[in-house]
């Protein structure tokens, strides 16, 4: 399934990713500036955050009260904040749209 990244800059990307892979995996694999995914995927960084495209949120597992904790520690959380390692695909999840926060830190 693909996952279509946009940046602050509005530039588009398109990655393949695995299912059963997460959204984080996928984007450091395909070298998606923006993502980081520092903690390796264990609620530890914040360096995953991205904003779900509001027409996906409700098709996404509702957020931790884990994640919840991380996300208000990222920049600029939003109301369509997620961690992108916490976003496992499914074919489900084939054309996500998710946009890149400007900065991680
Ligand atoms: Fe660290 Fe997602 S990779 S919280």
């Amino acid at each position: 399934p693909q996952v279509i990244f946009i940046d602050a800059q509005d530039n588009q990307f398109e990655a393949d990713i695995e299912v059963g892979h997460t959204v984080m995996e996928g984007a450091v694999d395909h070298m998606i500036d923006g993502i980081l995914g520092e903690c390796g995927g264990v609620l530890a960084c914040a360096t995953c955050h991205c904003y779900v495209d509001p027409a996906w949120q409700d098709k996404l597992p509702p957020v931790s009260e884990a994640e919840a904790d991380m996300i208000e520690a990222a920049v600029e959380p939003k109301a369509n904040s997620r961690l992108s390692c916490q976003i496992e695909m499914t074919e489900a999840l084939d054309g996500l749209v998710v946009r890149l926060p400007r900065s991680q830190y």
